[in-house]
């Protein structure tokens, strides 16, 4: 490497990643500069794992219909899961939900506003309530996850892997060293719209960077080999045949329960795999299972497959439709097709139902 810079640039960091957002940051966004911890908070649980284009529409529509946290902790959990339909990651969702009902009713609606009561809370992380405690109250504490990872691995030239021990203790303290102390908000606002906007993960604006002359990745050649990760995640293949039982207008559903994925979301009744079956297979274990009775059904369409991406896992799907002539009762619950659209559903469950309805 031919220079590092990283002892004497340290205390210049603040100063130029400010005089960018002043000058140049033109991202516009509705939290921004907003001082209710209500709001703030509801952004930054909409944007764990969320990005800004796609979290926006719903942070709009849940200001709207839950204007304060009172509203949000008196409405119904499937009305809140529906409107949460398609963010993905639900138990953020159930957080919420137990959040806004521990401050509405046991702190009767007033928020937390120490870092240490707010990291209390249900669902909020070390980088929120850094989030919510600097825009809320100004308190000097630094947001850390991937964009500013990748801000500081870049500018200061760090190798050490960001998801190991080391790593991650390293660059939260130096996030906390460079942090503006005077100017938390605005500094951890700048710092996600930077890595957000400019720092970018695959196409970084380098040219345009206000720290080209200083970025120590930059002048080595490394901004695509940084920042560095230890582990590759493996993703895990399940293969989902649901079962769309239906007897005259009804059909049957069931509510995902357990720890595993889309907890509290509605689905079909499921046969999981760890490998692809063929009708056969599916139709015996139907049976055995006592889903459908020999001679009381038909099958009436078997679907094309239908995926879904999740952060560590490939869900496979298939739905198989079939029409009772004698109506079966189990561990599911009938519901008439107009009155499939007031549930909560997985994204590829809501693909295929966009054909289906
Ligand atoms: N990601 C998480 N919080 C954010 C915020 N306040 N602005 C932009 N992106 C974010």
């Amino acid at each position: 490497m031919k220079k590092s810079i990283e002892t004497t640039f340290k205390g210049k960091f603040a100063p130029f990643l400010l005089k960018w957002n002043k000058e140049k940051n033109r991202r516009e966004m509705p939290w921004k500069g907003e001082k209710d911890p209500y709001k703030i908070w509801l952004s930054e649980i909409i944007l764990q794992q969320t990005r800004v284009e796609q979290g926006l529409s719903y942070y709009n529509i849940f200001i709207k219909t839950f204007p304060n946290v009172h509203k949000l902790a008196n409405a119904k959990d499937e009305k809140i899961f529906k409107l949460w339909e398609g963010l993905g990651y639900y138990t953020r969702c159930r957080n919420l939900i137990a959040t806004a009902r521990l401050i509405a009713k046991e702190r009767k609606g007033v928020f937390p506003d120490t870092y240490e009561e707010i990291l209390s809370l249900k669902g909020v992380g070390p980088y929120t309530a850094a989030a919510i405690s600097s825009f809320a109250y100004n308190l000097p504490h630094a947001v850390v996850d991937g964009n500013v990872f990748r801000v500081l691995a870049r500018v200061f030239g760090l190798t050490t892997p960001t998801d190991s021990t080391i790593g991650k203790k390293h660059f939260n303290a130096l996030a906390e060293e460079l942090l503006d102390k005077k100017q938390p908000g605005l500094y951890n606002q700048a710092i996600m719209d930077f890595g957000a906007t400019i720092c970018k993960p695959a196409v970084p604006l380098c040219k345009k960077c206000v720290f080209k002359k200083h970025c120590v990745a930059f002048e080595n050649d490394m901004v695509a080999e940084l920042p560095v990760k230890e582990k590759k995640i493996k993703i895990k293949k399940r293969w989902f045949y649901y079962i769309v039982i239906e007897f005259k207008n009804e059909v049957a559903i069931v509510q995902r329960k357990g720890k595993d994925i889309w907890q509290d979301l509605h689905e079909f009744p499921l046969i999981e795999s760890v490998k692809a079956l063929n009708k056969s297979n599916i139709l015996k274990q139907l049976v055995l299972k006592q889903w459908l009775i020999e001679g009381t059904y038909e099958v009436r369409d078997i679907s094309s497959h239908f995926k879904q991406l999740l952060s560590h896992q490939l869900i496979n799907s298939q739905f198989i439709t079939i029409k009772l002539n004698k109506k079966i009762e189990g561990n599911w619950k009938w519901i008439s097709k107009e009155k499939l659209k007031t549930f909560a559903f997985p994204q590829l469950i809501n693909q295929f139902l966009k054909n289906l309805l």
